[in-house]
Parts: structure tokens; sequence; C-alpha cells
């Protein structure tokens, strides 16, 4: 008998700016097309915006990742994209899909710890930010 394996999941945390010139209108926009896509591809994270730039996790199968990356990537809105990190190790408390406004010294702290500590940082600002 062969046992296929289920597809490993994956975290990736990326920020972004809003592009200069962008309505703000486009930021509650942006948010209500990540949550009903990521809802409906089940999907896990949160997108969360400080008033200049976006802060993103995403928890989920390679070929679903690579899809909502390709969306980012080429939408006009948002600028500058950056991974802070890729991996394998899913942290526990990763909420189902949530969305809302941060605070930019909390995002600053996310930037500048990079790698496996910037999603940590990620984690507890969503602990402080005003969510859905
Ligand atoms: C910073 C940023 C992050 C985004 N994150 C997501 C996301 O995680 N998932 C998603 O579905 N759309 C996300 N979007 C929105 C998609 O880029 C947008 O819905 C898509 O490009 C529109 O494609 P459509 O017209 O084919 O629906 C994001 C946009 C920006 C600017």
């Amino acid at each position: 008998m062969v046992h296929t394996l289920p597809d490993p999941e994956f975290v990736c945390l990326y920020v972004s700016q809003l592009t200069p010139g962008t309505d703000f209108v486009e930021v509650q926009r942006i948010i209500q097309e990540a949550r009903q896509r990521h809802t409906s591809l089940g999907l896990r994270g949160a997108l969360v915006f400080d008033g200049e730039r976006f802060a993103q996790l995403i928890v989920g199968r390679q070929e679903l990742l690579d899809t909502a990356c390709t969306f980012i990537e080429n939408d006009a809105r948002s600028t500058g994209l950056r991974l802070l990190h890729r991996g394998t190790d899913i942290p526990k408390l990763v909420p189902r899909w949530t969305s809302g406004y941060c605070g930019h010294l909390d995002l600053d702290l996310v930037v500048n710890a990079g790698g496996g500590a910037a999603v940590q940082a990620f984690l507890r600002l969503l602990e402080g930010a005003v969510m859905d």
C-alpha cells in the first residue's frame, strides 16, 4: 500500500508599502479582497496596515501561497515587496484569517527582527492591533 504524505505547509512573512499617490480607499479594498480569497482558499494568517506599510503573514500549502504571492507582486497598489521569512516552522497560534490596522513602531520591530524572530514579533503585534 502506498502512503502519500500531505503536502507540507509553509509560512511566509512579507512587508511592502502602499504605492505613493494611491487612494486610502484602496486599503479597505485590498483587505476585503484578501479576506474573501483567503477564506475560500483556506489560507491562514493576517494582513495589517500601519498607514504606510503592509505586513502580511500567510500559512498554507505551497501552490496556494505562490498564488497569493503572485497577486501581491503584481498589484500596483503596493511597492517594494520584501520577504522577511519563509519556512516550514509554522507557529501554533496563527489566526484563521484576520486583518486590520497596527502601529508603526510595532511594525518597525517586525522589520528590524527579520527571519523567524520577525514572525514572533508579528504575532505579538496582532495582540495590540485593531483587527476585524
Ligand atoms: C500588500 C497587498 C497584499 C495583498 N495580499 C493579498 C493576499 O494575501 N491575498 C489575496 O488574495 N489578495 C491580496 N491582495 C490583493 C490582490 O493583490 C488583489 O486582490 C488582486 O491583485 C486582484 O486580482 P483580481 O482582480 O484578479 O481579483 C493584496 C494586495 C496588496 C497590495
